[in-house]
């Protein structure tokens, strides 16, 4: 059996080595290492596969964040929700630009912000949803797009986790997670569904004001060359990692059944066991399982996992604090027990090895040890 990892990236590349190596070689000898062609090529091909008008490549899934925000043009003293069971990239874009961001508490099910909490958190102030789709399933669309409109508020999407997951937005209508909302955005980081060899994110929308708007804000904000229209940043996505990326999403849904496959092997021998709680599938999105994250219901995490480390099964928690209770928000004025189930997740979640390239002997070696150690 091979050695078992948290993510297996050279064993994805050495399947698809030979597509992948010319790409990247007619890449190199293109010579157009920033805004090549392959960028264009890819854009292009992702917003055909998200059913989407435009997406705008650029550096990672954190400036995608601050460029959708920015091209909102809000008054600066804006308030923006996000959940507060998170990772820290739409909060910290929202701080950086001088917003305010507003936590609420999320669905100990699917992890996602609970639309009853967003719409407590609504001031007069608040311009801004931001979902995050958490572990590869989608936050409750339907219920945010209303509140949205009700409110007249923008929602931006954070689908850095589940890039290829759709949401019933209507009987017979799935969507892409990213499409539903007025922007959605994503990353290519090495260990994402649809990952890139170093950095990478994309901002996608239907728009075509606020997508000119963004392509602009993401190259210094210029109309034409050294003509500067608005403060900007620089954000692209080099050459070669869209020309790797371009190869990498016709395997995109290959990739997730793989990944569904596993997790359906982890329910298949997990599911008897009190100890845990397993991810909860909710029946409007499909789920991509970026991660598949367990629920401890009884017992201690720690000695648990430090077994699992003795065994060679790496975990991950996937968040070990909610962000209201960081130091660098403290300034918000948020204090324990504000958000008690983001909490409670922070302490009783953990994420198995997940990934495209799991194999059933190693599937199997978890699942056994899981059950001895329960
Ligand atoms: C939910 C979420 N949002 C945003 C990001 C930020 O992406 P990047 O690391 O490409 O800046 C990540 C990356 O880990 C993420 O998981």
């Amino acid at each position: 059996m091979k050695p078992i990892q948290m993510v297996d990236l050279v064993s994805q590349y050495e399947r698809i080595k030979p597509e992948i190596d010319a790409a990247l070689f007619k890449a190199i000898y293109g010579s157009q290492y920033i805004n090549g062609p392959e960028v264009k090529s890819f854009q292009q091909n992702l917003a055909n596969y998200l059913g989407v008008k435009r997406v705008i490549a650029c550096a990672n899934g954190t400036d995608a964040l601050q460029i959708a925000l920015m091209a909102l043009e809000l008054p600066s003293d804006s308030e923006v929700i996000v959940p507060a069971f998170n990772y820290v990239a739409t909060v910290e874009v929202i701080a950086l630009l001088g917003f305010k961001p507003v936590f609420v508490d999320v669905d100990p099910d699917t992890f996602s912000l609970l639309p009853e909490q967003v719409l407590k958190a609504i001031t007069p102030k608040t311009r801004v949803i931001m979902p995050v789709h958490l572990f590869g399933q989608c936050a409750p669309m339907s219920e945010i797009m209303s509140i949205a409109s009700r409110h007249k508020l923008w929602v931006v999407e954070d689908t850095a986790q589940a890039i290829g997951s759709t949401y019933q937005i209507e009987p017979f209508k799935d969507q892409k997670a990213g499409t539903i909302g007025h922007i959605g955005t994503t990353s290519f980081f090495p260990s994402k569904n649809l990952g890139c060899m170093g950095d990478g994110g994309a901002i996608y929308t239907n728009d075509e004001e606020l997508a000119d708007r963004m392509a602009m804000i993401a190259g210094h904000g210029q109309k034409q060359k050294y003509q500067y229209e608005r403060v900007g940043v620089n954000s692209r996505l080099d050459t070669l990692q869209a020309a790797l990326l371009d190869v990498k999403l016709r395997y995109l849904d290959g990739y997730i059944a793989a990944r569904r496959k596993a997790s359906a092997y982890y329910r298949e021998q997990l599911s008897s066991l009190d100890r845990f709680k397993l991810p909860y599938e909710h029946p409007r999105s499909t789920h991509v399982y970026h991660q598949f994250t367990i629920t401890l219901l009884q017992g201690e995490r720690a000695p648990l996992l430090q077994k699992l480390q003795e065994e060679g099964i790496p975990t991950m928690i996937y968040y070990p604090s909610p962000l209201h209770l960081q130091k660098a928000y403290a300034y918000l004025g948020y204090k324990k027990g504000d958000f008690p189930v983001s909490e409670q997740l922070s302490e009783t979640v953990f994420s198995l090895p997940m990934h495209t390239e799991l194999g059933e002997d190693q599937l199997q070696f978890i699942c056994e040890k899981m059950k001895e150690l329960t």
